[in-house]
């Protein structure tokens, strides 16, 4: 079978799985809805209560004067960097190298803005303060991702946070939060989401990763910022003339999981820890510092692929739903914790993993 359908096909077989929420499937949607009433008015391009009360709340939750719903962070990033360098009249702007816009994003930054990317840091590790301070180029404006996703939600020390903050205000340099994860970190830094926000200029987050709602995402700022975002909204096409089916997912679930989130990082801890104590298996980073963490392995990813695949059949516990190669002898994966972990029997874990344990002991 192609890469990948086999462990997928094992991984939805399982009864129980340690990462996310449970399936994407429509029922997501329909268990939001299901308490409103068919009379609540749609939202009419961006106007209506629906969208501004929403956009109002995330405003307070975030600390900033101002927020909007749009589709998508793609959007709503490229966007906030298409502003803040019309603004200095300096279409440069600096990111880490494993950036969501710098490798999810087919250039867009690039080709529909004609923003030209300064790559800085190690891809490796988060940008500290260093990186900005050597940074040689003028640049209109720098964005970090809290968490760095690509390598495996790593974050920089909250003091370098306020170091880079002190530093670009000082320089002129606009400060974007690409924060896709910024709720699930904020126990690590035992802040809220205020509290880092302030550091910002303007901030984008996420409602379909830790939260688990269909899609969408806020673009928060001061009112100059967030209004001028909502005309190029207009221009990409994101003035869906009703986001409603988003805005009700979104605040549903923000209900339900934004209080579960110091839960989530606290599984992530414990989860990382049964994955170090297997031997060829590292987390990274080693001590989770959200609800995330990469599992490296030192077995090819075809040998991963049949041991995982047995014991999924043998325990009914699900790992992971996808393996990525890293060379020929080793292969990693992504956790996400959500509400699922919580559900399984810990004797049932507990057997699962001494049964990872035996198998990949038995290939060293
Ligand atoms: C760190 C980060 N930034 C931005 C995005 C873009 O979000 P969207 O899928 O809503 O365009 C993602 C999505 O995975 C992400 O992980």
């Amino acid at each position: 079978m192609a890469a990948n359908y086999r462990i997928l096909e094992a991984f939805n077989r399982t009864r129980y799985q340690l990462t996310g929420h449970g399936k994407r499937n429509v029922q997501v949607l329909k268990e939001a809805f299901e308490l409103l009433e068919g009379s609540l008015d749609s939202d009419i391009y961006g106007n209506g209560n629906i969208i501004e009360d929403f956009q109002n709340r995330l405003a307070e939750i975030l600390g900033k004067e101002s927020a909007v719903f749009f589709p998508s962070g793609t959007m709503a990033q490229q966007i906030a960097l298409r502003i803040w360098s019309d603004r200095k009249v300096l279409h440069k702007v600096a990111y880490h190298p494993l950036s969501h816009l710098e490798i999810h994003e087919k250039d867009g930054l690039k080709e529909l803005h004609h923003i030209q990317p300064i790559l800085i840091a190690d891809k490796d590790r988060p940008v500290v303060l260093d990186d900005v301070l050597n940074l040689k180029e003028d640049i209109s404006c720098l964005l970090l991702e809290l968490p760095q996703r690509e390598i495996g939600g790593q974050l920089p020390a909250y003091e370098d946070l306020e170091a880079i903050s002190a530093y670009c205000r000082g320089k002129g340099i606009k400060l974007h939060l690409d924060g896709a994860r910024l709720l699930e970190v904020c126990p690590y830094y035992e802040k809220s989401p205020a509290e880092i926000c302030r550091l910002f200029d303007s901030v984008y987050i996420s409602f379909y990763k830790g939260i688990g709602a269909i899609a969408g995402a806020i673009l928060a700022g001061e009112t100059s910022f967030t209004e001028e975002s909502k005309v190029w909204k207009r221009r990409h096409g994101g003035d869906l003339i009703s986001l409603y089916p988003y805005i009700v997912s979104a605040d549903y679930y923000m209900d339900l999981r934004l209080p579960r989130m110091k839960q989530y990082y606290e599984d992530a801890k414990e989860l990382a820890q049964l994955y170090n104590q297997c031997e060829a298996v590292t987390t990274r980073p080693p001590v989770p510092v959200s609800n995330m963490f990469h599992v490296h392995v030192r077995l090819p990813r075809d040998k991963m692929e049949a041991i995982l695949v047995g014991i999924y059949e043998a325990t009914d516990i699900g790992f992971t739903s996808h393996l990525r190669v890293v060379d020929e002898e080793s292969c990693y994966f992504e956790v996400s914790i959500g509400d699922q972990y919580g559900c399984i029997p810990s004797d049932q874990i507990a057997h699962a993993f001494q049964q990872l344990r035996k198998e990949i002991a038995a290939c060293q």
